[in-house]
């Protein structure tokens, strides 16, 4: 059984494609990009959806779970990847139908896992994409907006097997967000150990996953450790 990791959140920008990422990558599972935007992993692969005007896996969406599942593009040092396409924001694809496709694909996969980005707050895709999961990884920024909205987010996530993961966490967080985080988490879900803001992610062009980088200098080898920890802590989490 492949397992579903489905990486969502209601906001946007809090580095959801950037976790999709290194988790796919640290886990050896291939990547779905479920996002339309230019914010999913496709660019961060390294390709352009707006450059093909094939579409796999819209093409593989209607075909349906008896369909052929799309083949995952293969480069080094990256996860591989079922890449998006813009088009699949014109779809009328519900979000049944994408929940039975992604369990049959993973269903064929040789791979113990199966990471998914989706793009951010309610629609089909990433509906589809919460029905079939077996845990839930929520990034979220340690903010009181962020918080607020995560809140209302574990309550139409109860039904799910949540991982929140604090992200872009400042060297010295406050206090009293990290002690709200956790009153929100208790007895609901886990919390993973922190990601750190690492400025310079920012300004990163992506070759090669962080946790797959060869010969990492210092910083790189820091954030790879998070992102690994990350991983360890969803692992924990399918097999509770
Ligand atoms: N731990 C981090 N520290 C600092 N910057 C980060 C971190 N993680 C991601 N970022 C940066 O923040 C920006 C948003 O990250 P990312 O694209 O992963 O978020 P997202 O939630 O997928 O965004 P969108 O909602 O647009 O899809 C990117 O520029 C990324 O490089
Ligand atoms: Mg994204």
């Amino acid at each position: 059984m492949t397992a579903i990791i489905t990486v969502a959140a209601a906001k946007g920008g809090v580095g959801k494609t950037t976790l999709a990422y290194e988790l796919a990558a640290a886990l050896a599972a291939p990547l779905v990009d479920l996002d339309w935007d230019a914010g999913g992993a496709t660019r961060m692969w390294g390709l352009d959806p707006t450059a093909s005007s094939r579409a796999p896996l819209l093409d593989a969406l209607e075909a349906g779970p008896a369909g052929r599942p799309p083949r995952p593009r293969r480069r080094p040092n990256q996860p591989p990847l079922i890449p998006s396409h813009p088009d699949l924001s014109a779809s009328r694809i519900d979000a049944d139908l994408v929940a039975d496709c992604l369990q049959a694909w993973a269903e064929s996969q040789q791979a113990p896992c199966m990471v998914i980005d989706t793009h951010p707050g309610a629609n089909a895709l990433t509906d589809g994409a919460l029905a079939a999961a077996d845990v839930v990884v929520v990034p979220t920024a340690l903010g009181m907006r962020e918080l607020a909205a995560l809140e209302q987010n574990l309550t139409e996530l109860a039904a799910h097997r949540v991982v929140l993961v604090p992200t872009m966490v400042p060297p010295v967080p406050p206090k009293r967000l990290v002690d709200r985080l956790a009153a929100l988490a208790a007895g609901r879900c886990t919390v993973a150990p922190p990601v750190s803001e690492h400025r310079w992610l920012r300004r990163r062009l992506r070759r090669s996953a962080l946790v797959l980088q060869p010969n990492p200098g210092e910083r790189v080898r820091l954030a790879a450790s998070e992102y690994r920890a990350v991983a360890d802590a969803v692992q924990e989490a399918l097999h509770a």
